[in-house]
C-alpha cells in the first residue's frame, strides 16, 4: 500500500513543489506552468493508481493483477518523463536568468533523476514476466535508491536551497561547496546506483536462473558491495558539504551586519521583506 502514496500521493505533490519551484526560478508565467501541471498529475493518477497492482503479483491475488498492473504500471514512466520535459523546457523558456542557480539545479536534477530512477529503472523490472525474476532483490534496490533520491530527496534539497537565501538574507547559495554538494552527491548516487545494478542481475542470474541458494549468492557479490560503499562514501561527501553549508550559511543573522552579505541577496519578487528584515533584524 505504501506505493500508492509514493506512485500516486507523492507525484501530485512532487509536481505542485516542482512546479512553485518553476514558476520562481524561471519567471514563466503560472498558467502555461499550471496549465501542464494539470496534464501530467491527471496522467499519474491513470497510471499510478492502478499501476500499483504491480506489488499484487506475488501475494496470491488473481491473475488478472498480473495484466492489470503490468499494463498500468508500464504507462507511469511516461508521467514521469513529461514532468522531466515539462521542467527542461521550462527552464529553457525562462533563460537561467535567476540568480539561484543552485536551487533550479537541484529542481531541474529532481525531475531527471525521478525520471530515470523511478521511470527508467521502475520499469525495468515491472512488467511480470521480468518482476518474476527480480522480485525482492537487488534489482528492487536499484530502483528504489535511484527513485527516492530523484523524487525525494532532490525536492527537499531543492525547496531547502531556494528557501535559504531569503532565511538569511545571504546570497551563499553561490558557493562552491554548495555546486561540490549537488555534482558529488549525485554522482555517487548514480555510482551506487549502478553497483545495486550488477550485483542485483548477478543475484538473479545466479539465484534465480542457476539455482544456488540466497546466502551462497550474497558471497559471490560481496565485491559489488565494497563498490557500494566507495560509491556511498562519494555520495556522503556530498551530503556532508550540503550540510556544512546550509550550518555555515544557513545560520541566520549573526554574521550578517559584519559581512553585509545580507544586502547582496537579490531575492524574487515578493520575497524583499524577508531579506530586508534579516538585514535590518542585524
Ligand atoms: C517516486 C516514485 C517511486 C519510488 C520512490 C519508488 C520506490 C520503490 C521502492 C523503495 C521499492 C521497494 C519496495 C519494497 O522493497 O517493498 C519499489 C519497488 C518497486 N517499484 Fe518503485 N518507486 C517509484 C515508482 C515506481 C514506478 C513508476 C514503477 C514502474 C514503472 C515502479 C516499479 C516498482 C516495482 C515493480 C517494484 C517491486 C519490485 C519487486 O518486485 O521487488 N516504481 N519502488
Ligand atoms: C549512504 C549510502 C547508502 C547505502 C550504502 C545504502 C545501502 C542500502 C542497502 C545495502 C540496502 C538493502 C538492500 C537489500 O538488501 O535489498 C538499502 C535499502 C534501502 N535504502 Fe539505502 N543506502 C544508502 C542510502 C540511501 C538513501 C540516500 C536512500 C533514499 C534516498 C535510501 C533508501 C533505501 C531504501 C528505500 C531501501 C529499501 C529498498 C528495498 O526495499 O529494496 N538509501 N540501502
Amino acid at each position: 500500500m505504501v506505493h500508492l502514496w509514493v506512485e500516486g500521493v507523492w507525484e501530485l505533490i512532487m509536481g505542485a513543489i516542482l512546479s512553485f519551484l518553476l514558476i520562481k526560478l524561471t519567471g514563466v508565467d503560472r498558467e502555461v506552468i499550471e496549465k501542464w501541471l494539470y496534464v501530467i498529475v491527471g496522467f499519474t493518477f491513470l497510471s499510478g493508481i492502478l499501476g500499483t497492482g504491480h506489488h499484487y503479483y506475488w501475494i496470491g491475488t488473481p491473475r488478472y493483477w498480473l495484466l492489470i498492473g503490468g499494463v498500468f504500471s508500464a504507462l507511469e514512466p511516461l508521467a514521469f518523463l513529461a514532468m522531466a520535459i515539462y521542467a527542461i523546457a521550462m527552464a529553457r523558456r525562462g533563460g537561467r536568468t535567476h540568480p539561484n542557480r543552485i536551487s533550479l539545479q537541484w529542481t531541474i536534477g529532481c525531475a531527471v533523476m525521478s525520471f530515470v530512477g523511478a521511470g527508467f529503472l521502475g520499469f525495468a523490472h515491472t512488467i511480470p514476466q521480468v518482476n518474476k525474476y527480480t522480485h525482492g532483490t537487488l534489482v528492487t534496490a536499484m530502483h528504489g535508491h535511484m527513485a527516492f533520491w530523484g523524487a525525494y530527496a532532490m525536492l527537499v534539497l531543492a525547496i531547502i536551497s531556494y528557501t535559504l537565501p531569503f532565511l538569511t538574507g545571504r546570497k551563499r547559495h553561490d558557493a562552491t561547496s554548495a555546486s561540490f554538494a549537488f555534482w558529488t552527491s549525485n554522482v555517487g548516487m548514480i555510482a551506487m546506483t549502478l553497483a545495486f545494478a550488477v550485483a542485483g542481475v548477478t543475484q538473479v542470474v545466479l539465484e534465480r536462473r542457476v539455482g544456488m541458494d540466497f546466502v551462497t549468492v550474497q558471497t559471490e557479490i560481496e565485491m559489488h558491495f565494497w563498490g557500494l560503499l566507495l560509491a556511498a562514501g562519494l555520495f556522503i561527501l556530498g551530503i556532508g558539504a550540503f550540510v556544512w553549508n546550509f550550518i555555515r550559511h544557513g545560520w541566520p543573522v549573526a554574521e550578517l551586519g559584519a559581512s553585509g552579505e545580507g544586502l547582496d541577496a537579490r531575492p524574487a519578487a515578493g520575497a524583499t521583506g524577508a531579506a530586508t528584515g534579516a538585514a535590518t533584524a542585524s
